[in-house]
């Protein structure tokens, strides 16, 4: 059953909706699992993909598509959790089959598609989204139309979207303009639209939270940080995570801690407000493209998810965010695209401001590839050193450093 999160009007699973008709709202699938008919050993034995967790996808066991997506690195990171004294794990999105989580998002999305028979797909997209939309409709056999901020997407994601053979259109506007648009054309029927206002998509993607969860042991840590763009994410990690406490796997919930960049920030400020009324940003600006997003759709699932958790949000700064990436690529050897290396700026920042107390055990997700945005990473280092293909001169330059 579909379901508007706030007026609760209900919809039948195969209506292609993506606002309630009642009050305009997003709409979330509802889902109610109890441990007594799916105990949480059922899930030990199987392949480590988010299929592992099918009792709790809402689509049709035989027409799954998937690149066996999900089973992401767990990585306790001791150099960085000590300096900050806090038990660090970070949850690697980047190595999903094409190098961000929105993998999750789609298997279960383009499922949902061939269920319903639709031939074309579509989607607005700071980059992400569109590389893996065009990997899954390969696969399905669909067509694909994404829509691109001009000038504003990452190299490893365009050529992705190009690759896969999605039909590539890049928008003289924002994201949130190139949203608009194809939403307008998705309303007339001329594609399904797989943007997370799709409620789909968060399906797939709380598949993160199940993880999170059962690699701990069926245990909650004390707080989970994440990226926030179009807000997507965090509803759907919180949707998860409400689910299993739900269904009877767990006891305690952490507490949902959303970062966003200072340039693009509606999310956090109407968090600082206290309310659930988000004001959208005129013009976002942020060197993490990927979420460079002023008018957030999932704010009311993204605020709810922070407020009922008793989480947190904050902003960092550009400088902030491309630090952190470097310390998790030097430190830890995770590379991460920029705005993935927002939740350990956020981390850093809640540490010293003392909202994240000593002690706790912190889960960040890092969402996308380091190689995604290969322009960044190049800029934030020296060149390399050119030399003759000769013993002396390597030695000459090494051994005097
Ligand atoms: N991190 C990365 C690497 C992303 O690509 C995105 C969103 C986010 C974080 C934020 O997640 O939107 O669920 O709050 N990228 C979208 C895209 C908007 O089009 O690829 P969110």
């Amino acid at each position: 059953m579909i379901k508007c999160v706030k007026c609760n009007a209900k919809y039948d699973d195969n209506e292609v909706i993506y606002n309630c008709k009642e009050c305009g709202s997003v709409l979330e699938i509802f889902v109610d699992i109890d441990k007594s008919e799916v105990p949480k050993e059922t899930f030990d034995c199987r392949k480590d993909t988010l299929w592992k967790y099918k009792e709790f996808m809402p689509v049709d066991e035989t027409k799954i598509i998937s690149l066996d997506e999900g089973g992401t690195p767990f990585c306790k990171c001791n150099k960085i959790g000590e300096e900050l004294g806090v038990d660090l794990y970070v949850k690697v999105e980047g190595s999903n089959p094409t190098g961000s989580f929105k993998d999750r998002g789609m298997s279960v999305g383009i499922t949902k598609a061939s269920e319903l028979g639709v031939d074309t797909v579509g989607c607005a997209s700071t980059g992400n989204t569109s590389a893996s939309l065009a990997a899954y409709a390969a696969r399905a056999g669909l067509r694909c139309v994404v829509l691109l901020p001009s000038g504003k997407v990452a190299l490893g994601k365009l050529a992705q979207a190009m690759f896969h053979g999605a039909e590539v259109f890049s928008v003289n506007g924002n994201f949130d303009e190139a949203l608009e648009t194809v939403t307008a054309l998705a309303l007339e029927k001329h594609l399904y639209l797989l943007n997370s206002i799709n409620p789909y998509r968060l399906e797939g993607q709380k598949s993160i939270g199940f993880e999170i969860i059962h690699e701990l042991g069926w245990e909650s840590p004390d707080r989970i940080i994440l990226p926030v763009g179009n807000a997507g994410n965090i509803s759907a990690i919180w949707k998860g995570i409400t689910e299993f406490h739900n269904a009877g796997y767990i006891d305690e919930l952490p507490m949902m801690t959303g970062i966003q960049a200072e340039g693009a920030s509606p999310i956090t400020n109407a968090f600082r407000k206290n309310t659930m009324d988000m004001v959208p940003v005129e013009n976002p600006e942020t060197v993490a493209t990927a979420i460079r997003i002023g008018a957030p759709v999932s704010s009311i699932k993204a605020l709810r998810a922070i407020y009922d958790s008793n989480g947190y949000s904050d902003t960092v700064t550009d400088e902030e965010i491309l630090d952190a990436q470097k310390e998790l690529a030097r430190y830890e050897g995770i590379g991460v695209e920029p705005a993935s290396a927002a939740s350990i700026a956020g981390l850093k920042k809640l540490v010293e401001e003392g909202v994240v107390e000593k002690g706790e055990k912190i889960v960040c997700i890092v969402t996308g590839h380091l190689l995604k945005d290969p322009n960044t990473a190049i800029n934030a280092c020296t060149k390399p050193i050119e030399i003759d293909a000769d013993i002396e001169a390597l030695k000459k330059v090494l051994l005097n450093k």
